[in-house]
């Protein structure tokens, strides 16, 4: 890793570490490779240095568009990093499903402190290198199960926590939350949790039992009352509109708020059997047309934005077939960047509402 001053980059060097902007917003994240636009955007944003990877010497310039848009799904799931993500996430998505099961059919106690070094064992390992956002997207190919969808709640509120500054013990309870909110699903059959086609409605009042069942189950256990809250009302919005008591903003939890914006945003994000996992951008631009009313306004503006943050630079696919480089994010339209596509043109998507973001690759 080399200390470059900004005006000195070279266009096709690799960043090392993330660069920030002097108010902490993420411009381009670690491993990305750099375009003459891409500097250009750091010396707009008045970046001093950056950190780049070391070249080989013996390597050729990479002068061609195709190398200008590797793409960055593929350079995470080849990297050292994603693979010790992957073994470290099965091992503690195995270790999680057989802790629920003990908890149900012996009625052993959660070991709280057990799961919490798991999960946040996997979260300081691999945050720092890697955006947990960006691992978790392609571990989603892999891996999607209940316990996965699990440990997958509990490192987004936990990073969402850590976005509105909560101090380490709430993280702690909060990343339990994650971990436990759906434990009511086991109670429900799994056919139906599994069923393809729409649910009819004797079966989809039986999934709504999951909210009370998960919080009878965890309050015989000595657990902080949040968690038990969230488990209860992470189905509850702040327009009246969830289930299973129809609650109303000032009646909901926090906490119970801030799992239900990470259990929507896994759920959104998952390949479930009934259809396609959606791209982040298509599940932000559906949280920006619902979800101000049913979400915490002060948790989801924050979460929305951190999120769009992540995934700055990211070669993107659009719904016409292009490739394109997000450049800016428009903060009133944020599932709408700007982006330069592959053939040099820039697109604004606020500008083309026949355009949108289908996939990142
Ligand atoms: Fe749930
Ligand atoms: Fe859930």
């Amino acid at each position: 890793m080399t200390k470059t001053a900004t005006k000195d980059l070279l266009a096709g060097t690799y960043t090392a570490t993330p660069v920030y902007s002097k108010t902490g917003q993420m411009i381009l994240p670690a491993h990305t490779l750099l375009t003459t636009q891409q500097i250009s955007r750091l010396e707009f944003y008045g970046i001093e240095w950056v950190n780049i990877q070391e070249v080989p010497a013996d390597t050729s310039e990479p002068d061609t568009k195709e190398e200008e848009f590797v793409s960055f799904s593929q350079k995470i799931r080849k990297s050292r990093e994603f693979h010790t993500f992957k073994v470290d996430y099965k091992n503690k998505t195995e270790i999680l499903e057989s802790s629920f099961e003990n908890l149900l059919t012996k009625n052993t106690p959660v070991e709280a402190d057990k799961l919490l070094g798991q999960v946040s064992s996997l979260y300081a390992n691999h945050f720092t290198s890697l955006s947990v956002f960006d691992m978790l997207h392609n571990m989603r190919q892999i891996d999607d199960s209940t316990f996965a969808h699990s440990v997958n709640v509990a490192l987004i509120a936990r990073m969402l926590g850590e976005w509105l500054h909560l101090p380490e013990e709430e993280l702690d309870v909060l990343t339990l939350a994650g971990l436990l909110h759906d434990i009511g699903k086991c109670t429900i059959d799994p056919k139906i949790l599994s069923k393809p086609e729409a649910l009819t409605s004797v079966e989809f009042s039986q999934v709504k039992m999951h909210p009370k069942n998960g919080a009878n189950i965890l309050n015989s256990q000595k657990l902080d009352s949040r968690i038990k809250l969230a488990a209860l009302m992470h189905h509850e919005r702040c327009d009246g509109s969830g289930y299973p008591a129809g609650l109303k903003r000032d009646e909901i939890s926090d906490f119970a708020k801030i799992i239900a914006i990470a259990d929507v945003y896994d759920a959104m994000t998952s390949n479930r059997c009934y259809r396609k996992g959606l791209c982040p951008f298509e599940v932000i631009a559906t949280f920006e047309r619902e979800g101000l009313e049913k979400y915490e306004t002060k948790y989801i503006l924050v979460f929305l934005t951190r999120i769009i943050d992540t995934y700055m630079g990211n070669s993107v696919l659009l719904n016409d077939g292009s490739i394109g480089n997000i450049l800016l994010i428009n903060s009133q339209k944020l599932s709408r960047p700007l982006l330069r596509l592959t053939n040099g043109e820039y697109v604004n998507l606020a500008k083309r509402p026949d355009l949108y973001i289908q996939g990142i690759i």
